[in-house]
């Protein structure tokens, strides 16, 4: 492509080192409707006929056909998937294909080509993320009147329903929607007709290719737009935040899953058995998507620190981006899909997760609320159950079997009525303020995601 100036072959090593096929052959679909746009604003600028324009958009149809099939030959010596295409092009239609790269670079074509390979990845990820919500909304509604303690610290600490848990799954995927939609808005942008890095003196369309491509804005400035990868950085955080969201699930299933725990069963078919220890059944998806949010992150900081060195504009460095990104989209897209699926097919041992609840440390602190509302300040009140809790433990007395007598060693203030509170149910129930768990909150909340799942807002 560049032999007019050099006298000796690039090396092979340097072919070898150098070369991005091997990964970028993924952005081919794009690297073709790039064209295609960019062939009719040739014409439009009357670089191109007609005809040749035609002939260009006929060739690039049948290579994407030859490489939709796997027919295709990528040659490593034409270094990426631009060259090789424009090479193939070339080949079959002759000179009109010499002519399509004209006011072009491949500066401003992988910039185009990574944004629309971005875009088309963002909303296959923003789907999962969709099924992923409702697979969890599933296990909620499979499970309305399930009740499991509620950890701080690893250690039991009030009571809550096991679908207001999932929910507060639901917000965090809600806020990677949220962010997932604010980084296509900047994905969104046109970076074509930015040349190498200062445009071209061939007027080209700018406009008529956004229009083609459905971009609703071109980008304004032709070294920036050659030079920006933020936006890969923000998907690829987005991605990150998806990953850490997935890895806490992973280890509440794990943990669930364990013979300790023992509130969930994973059905067979996402569970795998151990070659040595015929009783076990290993939670490894959740095992290995905890472990492949490190890569995700990984890949955010590799992308990060190649970019935050560059002089402007282009330069090389920015073919690393490609790699970790292109493992970040499709590490994510399996690990939401089969989560999914996972989350949908659990089952809940509810009498399990009740036997669990009904510890009655699990209500020490509405005890203490029992003790505010007949006037006790709330510090006095917490000593008195922290006093309380120690001789229940050091008796062995649960809370339930204390006579009145014992209560009132403590605190005058208890009266038989106190034995009302001990009861997971009240205490659900009295947790009434908006985001508390009492189960009408949980199924309103639950009505609320039904509606927000089948009509998400859309990716603009
Ligand atoms: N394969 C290159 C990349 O991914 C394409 C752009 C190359 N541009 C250049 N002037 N060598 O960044």
């Amino acid at each position: 492509m560049w032999k007019g100036r050099f006298q000796v072959e690039t090396s092979n090593l340097v072919q070898k080192y150098g070369e991005s096929i091997s990964f970028d052959w993924r952005l081919y679909p794009y690297d073709i409707q790039g064209s295609i746009a960019h062939a009719a604003a040739l014409q439009d600028a009357g670089i191109l006929s007609k005809a040749e324009q035609l002939s260009i958009t006929k060739g690039l149809k049948e290579i994407k056909k030859e490489i939709d099939s796997g027919e295709f030959k990528f040659r490593t010596s034409l270094e990426d998937i631009h060259m090789n295409i424009e090479s193939a092009l070339t080949e079959k239609i002759g000179d009109a294909g010499a002519k399509l790269h004209t006011a072009r670079s491949r500066n401003d074509q992988v910039a185009l080509d990574t944004r629309l390979y971005c875009r088309a990845e963002s909303k296959a990820i923003y789907e999962r993320l969709l099924n992923m919500q409702d697979a969890l909304l599933t296990l909620a509604k499979k499970n309305p009147d399930a009740v499991v303690p509620g950890y701080t610290h690893l250690q039991r600490g009030q009571p809550v329903l096991f679908a207001h848990h999932l929910l507060a799954y639901l917000e965090m995927l809600d806020r990677d929607c949220g962010r997932l939609r604010d980084a296509y808005s900047r994905i969104n942008h046109m970076p074509l007709g930015s040349g190498a890095l200062a445009g071209s003196t061939i007027p080209v369309n700018r406009k008529l290719i956004a229009d083609l491509l459905e971009f609703p804005q071109v980008t304004q400035n032709s070294m920036d737009a050659v030079s920006d990868r933020d936006y890969l950085a923000e998907l690829m955080f987005v991605i990150s935040m998806v990953g850490i969201h997935l890895s806490r699930l992973s280890e509440d299933v794990i943990l669930w899953a364990s013979a300790e725990f023992n509130f969930i069963e994973l059905s067979d078919a996402h569970t795998t058995g151990s070659s040595l220890m015929p009783q076990k059944k290993n939670p490894d998806v959740a095992e290995l998507t905890r472990g492949k949010s490190g890569r995700l992150i990984g890949n955010l900081m590799s992308l990060m620190t190649t970019m935050k060195g560059l002089p402007m504009t282009y330069n090389r460095d920015l073919q690393e981006d490609k790699e970790p990104l292109f493992d970040s989209v499709e590490t994510i897209k399996i690990a939401l899909e089969v989560f999914a699926e996972m989350m949908a097919e659990a089952s809940v041992k509810a009498d399990v997760t009740a036997e669990a609840t009904s510890d009655p440390f699990l209500l020490a602190t509405d005890l203490a609320d029992y003790l505010v509302r007949k006037g006790v300040p709330f510090r006095q009140a917490h000593e008195i159950m922290g006093e309380l809790t120690a001789y229940s433990i050091r008796e062995d007395i649960p809370f339930q079997d204390l006579s009145d007598e014992e209560w009132e060693q403590f605190s005058p203030v208890f009266e038989s009525d106190v034995r009302d509170v001990l009861n997971v149910e009240t205490a659900l129930k009295a947790r009434k303020a908006v985001g508390a768990p009492s189960p009408a909150n949980v199924a309103r909340q639950i009505a609320k995601w039904e509606k927000r799942i089948a009509k998400p807002p859309g990716l603009v």
